[in-house]
C-alpha cells in the first residue's frame, strides 16, 4: 500500500497542475468562473482523472496523452457535485470540507458553475491543441464514452433515479440500478477512456470497463458505509444525512455487513481483472484493495 499512496499522491499532484493550466483564473470570468474554480480547487481525491491516467497506463501508453481527458472528468464530476448538493437535490451544506457552492455563492450562480464545469469538459474534449497526439478516432470515441456515461444513460439518469427513490422501501435491485448509474458509469468511463486515448486495444479497454463498473459500484457502497459510520472531519461532509433524507442505500437495502461484504466481492473481481492486464496495471490493482477501505 505504500507504493500506491505515493503513486496517488504524484498523480493527484499532476492533475492539480493541469487544472490549473486547463481552468486558469480569469478577472473577465466574473463570478461564475470564481465559483467554477471554488469547488474545483476546495481538493477532493481527484479518483476519476488519476483513473484516467492510470487507464492509459495500464495498457502501456502515456498518461500525458490522457491529461487533458482526466481534467475534464474532474470538471463533470465536480458539476455535479455542486448540483447533488444544493437544496432541490441531498441539501448539504459542506463539500471537500468548505463549504458547498451555494452556500458561498448563492443557488443560481452554483447551477451556473455546474454548467460552467460542464460545459468546460465540452470544450476540452474537442480541442485540437489539447488532444494533440492522439489518434482523432480515439479522441472522438473518448469524448462520446464519458459525455454518454455523464448522461441520462449514466450519472443523470442515476440522479434521478436517486431523487426518485428517496423514502420509498430500500430494494437491492434499484439501489444497484442507481449507484451503478450514478457513480458507476463515470468511474468505469474514467478508466477506459485513458486506456482509449492512449493506445489500448479494443479486449484492453473493454476490461477496463469491466474493472470500472465493479470498483465504480464498490465506491458507491463505501460512501453510503462511511455516511453510516464516517467521521465527517475526514469526510470533508455530512454523515447520518442519508437516513435523514430517506436515501435508498446499500446497507438500508441488505444491511451494513451485507453491503461491506459485496463491496469487498466487487473489488476482489475488479483487482483480479487488472491483474490480467498486466503489470503496468499494478496502480489500478492496488487502488481496487484500497476502495473499501478508505476513510474519506
Ligand atoms: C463523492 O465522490 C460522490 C460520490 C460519487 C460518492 P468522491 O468521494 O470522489 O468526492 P471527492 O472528489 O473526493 O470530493
Ligand atoms: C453523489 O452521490 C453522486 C453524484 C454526485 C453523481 P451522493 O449524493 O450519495 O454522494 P455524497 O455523499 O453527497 O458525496
Ligand atoms: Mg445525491
Ligand atoms: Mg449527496
Amino acid at each position: 500500500m505504500g507504493e500506491l499512496k505515493g503513486y496517488l499522491a504524484a498523480r493527484r499532484e499532476m492533475v492539480d497542475k493541469a487544472l490549473e493550466a486547463m481552468l486558469p483564473g480569469d478577472e473577465s470570468g466574473g463570478q461564475v468562473l470564481a465559483a467554477m474554480r471554488y469547488s474545483i480547487f476546495a481538493g477532493g481525491k481527484r479518483l476519476r482523472p488519476i483513473l484516467c491516467l492510470a487507464g492509459a497506463e495500464a495498457v502501456g501508453g502515456r498518461a500525458e496523452d490522457a491529461m487533458y481527458c482526466a481534467c475534464a472528468l474532474e470538471m463533470i464530476h465536480s458539476y455535479s457535485l455542486i448540483h447533488d448538493d444544493l437544496p432541490a437535490m441531498d441539501d448539504d451544506d459542506f463539500r471537500r470540507g468548505v463549504p458547498t457552492n451555494h452556500k458561498v455563492f448563492g443557488e443560481g450562480m452554483a447551477l451556473l458553475a455546474g454548467d460552467g464545469l460542464l460545459t468546460q469538459a465540452m470544450v476540452l474534449l474537442t480541442d485540437p491543441a489539447w488532444t494533440q497526439g492522439v489518434e482523432p478516432w480515439r479522441a472522438l470515441m473518448a469524448a462520446q464514452m464519458i459525455m454518454r456515461a455523464a448522461g441520462w444513460e449514466g450519472m443523470v439518469g442515476g440522479q434521478a433515479a436517486d431523487l426518485l427513490a428517496e423514502g420509498r422501501q430500500p430494494d437491492l435491485t434499484q439501489v444497484q440500478f442507481i449507484h451503478a448509474k450514478k457513480t458507476g458509469a463515470l468511474i468505469a468511463a474514467s478508466v477506459a477512456s485513458g486506456g482509449l486515448l492512449a493506445g489500448g486495444g479494443e479486449e484492453q479497454v473493454h476490461a477496463l470497463t469491466r474493472y470500472g463498473r465493479r470498483i465504480g459500484l464498490a465506491f458507491q457502497i463505501a460512501d453510503d458505509i462511511l455516511n453510516l459510520t464516517g467521521d465527517p472531519a475526514l469526510m470533508g461532509k455530512a454523515a447520518g444525512s442519508d437516513e435523514a433524507r430517506g436515501k435508498m442505500t446499500y446497507p438500508a437495502a441488505v444491511g451494513p455487513a451485507q453491503a461491506r461484504q459485496a463491496g469487498e466481492r466487487l473489488v476482489a473481481e475488479a483487482a483480479d481483472l487488472a491483474e490480467g492486464l498486466g503489470p503496468a496495471a499494478w496502480p489500478l490493482k492496488d487502488l481496487a484493495l484500497y476502495i473499501m477501505q478508505r476513510t474519506h
